[in-house]
């Protein structure tokens, strides 16, 4: 079963993606009992008529027992500037949970979609002492995604030419596009683009952008957080960035961060040694420290 904490546009998202896939139960649990219930309802109508499964919606944390997979997309409240305006409130929020996860599904895998990302994960795990390779931090492959799609549209090539597209680091403004290992069609993306700049600052105001138009972003995360989900249910490995809890990692400890990660049904496998040139590894540094920074600030 897919337990999903938060059954807002993000989390309902990716219950209907679950649901309308056939990839297994899913149960949306919100504090707010008749918004879990309705979405529940409605999204129970995209059940396929060959589905073995089934979706149901709830306040009560007690039915979360036996999850497989967790998705904590729960938010106190909204940011406008900033993923980490909110920080006091929603650490606050994420240890409740976190107590909660514990006490009826301490073997499940946990993947955090809250924000300010890498804090949140990092306070997850410190929480609950679940392995740190069963707490995962979905957010920075939804930056590789964006980084993709920047690279598609400024050279005007399909996503599928573009290969070892990376975004690593914070799921925030010192996050880190790695440019020195895409590939275009083969070619070195280097040789193609001199506005790198330009591409890692749009990348990072992405979501900035997006909230122009719409009031935030949900169909990104929900896919990402899908094939996540997906590939542990289906046994299948995949290798994206992430964020999870690091030691001795990239040279960083007590710290969580997007970094090259490989995930099949146990979580968190491996978490791969990369090439980085001068530039992305200072660049590195300074968001692992921008993180750590905020962890710091933290009033317990
Ligand atoms: C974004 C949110 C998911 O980047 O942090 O759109």
């Amino acid at each position: 079963m897919i337990s999903i904490v938060g059954s807002g546009r993000v989390g309902a998202s990716i219950a209907f993606l679950c649901v309308s896939n056939a990839i297994d139960d899913v149960l949306l649990v919100n504090r707010d009992r008749k918004k879990a219930i309705g979405e529940a309802l409605d999204i129970a109508s995209a059940i396929p008529a060959d589905s073995n499964f089934s979706i149901h919606g709830t306040d009560d944390y007690s039915q979360i027992s036996g999850s497989d997979i967790v998705v904590v997309a729960a938010s106190v409240e909204g940011y406008t500037k900033d993923r980490t305006e909110t920080m006091d409130h929603q650490v606050k929020m994420i240890k409740e949970i976190a107590q909660k996860i514990k006490q009826h599904c301490p073997s499940s895998i946990v993947l955090i979609i809250s924000n300010p990302l890498d804090v949140l994960t990092y306070f997850f795990q410190k929480e609950t002492h679940l392995p740190r390779f069963k707490v995962i931090g979905i957010a920075s492959n939804l930056d590789t995604s964006r980084f993709r799609y920047y690279i598609s549209e400024t050279l005007s090539v399909p996503q599928s030419s573009i290969s070892n597209a990376l975004v690593l680091g914070e799921h925030g403004d010192s996050m880190v596009p790695i440019f020195s290992r895409v590939k275009v069609g083969g070619n070195p993306l280097f040789s193609m683009i001199d506005n790198r700049d330009t591409i890692t600052k749009d990348v990072r105001n992405y979501w900035k952008k997006l909230r122009n138009y719409k009031s935030r972003s949900q169909f990104g995360i929900a896919k990402n957080t899908f094939d996540v989900i997906d590939s542990i249910l289906h046994k299948k490995e995949i290798r994206i960035p992430a964020s999870v809890v690091l030691e001795g990692e990239y040279g960083e400890n007590d710290v969580a961060m997007g970094v090259p990660v490989v995930i099949d049904q146990n979580g968190v496998t491996e978490i791969e040694k990369i090439k980085l040139d001068d530039t992305e590894f200072s660049s590195l540094k300074k968001s692992s420290e921008k993180i750590r920074k905020d962890i710091k600030s933290i009033h317990s």
